[in-house]
């Protein structure tokens, strides 16, 4: 019993933070240097922020955030690594998303 504890405790804690390796400031960093903005600002106007707050924005899980990266940054003509897409993806849940 005491063993089930501790690994649902382990399972719950690595649910706790699904960009933990990802870095906030890079992923800042490489936002803006790939002009990712550039299309969400020609659909949506102003900062281009809001593809990611309408309310029926189409990202709803940590998973699903790593796939839209992904697809976008071939949009973008950027090739991510792994930690790149992590990077990203620890910036845009801090600002937006906040999975837990
Ligand atoms: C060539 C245009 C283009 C570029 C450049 C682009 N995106 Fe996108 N992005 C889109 C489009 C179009 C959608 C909306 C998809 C939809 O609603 O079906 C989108 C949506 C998204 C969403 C999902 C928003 C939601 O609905 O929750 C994320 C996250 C995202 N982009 C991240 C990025 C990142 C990170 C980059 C830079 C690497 C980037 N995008 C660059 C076109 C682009």
């Amino acid at each position: 019993m005491k063993k089930f504890l501790f690994l649902l405790l382990v399972s719950s804690v690595a649910q706790a933070a699904p960009f933990e390796t990802g870095n906030f400031d890079a992923g800042k960093k490489l936002f803006e240097q790939s002009h990712c903005n550039r299309c969400h600002i020609e659909m949506k106007g102003g900062d281009g922020s809001e593809i990611f707050t309408r309310p029926d924005h189409k990202v709803r899980s940590a998973p699903q955030l790593i796939k839209q990266i992904n697809f976008c940054g071939g949009n973008a003509g950027v090739n991510l690594s792994t930690q790149d897409e992590q990077n990203l993806g620890a910036y845009l849940n801090k600002l937006y998303y906040k999975f837990p």
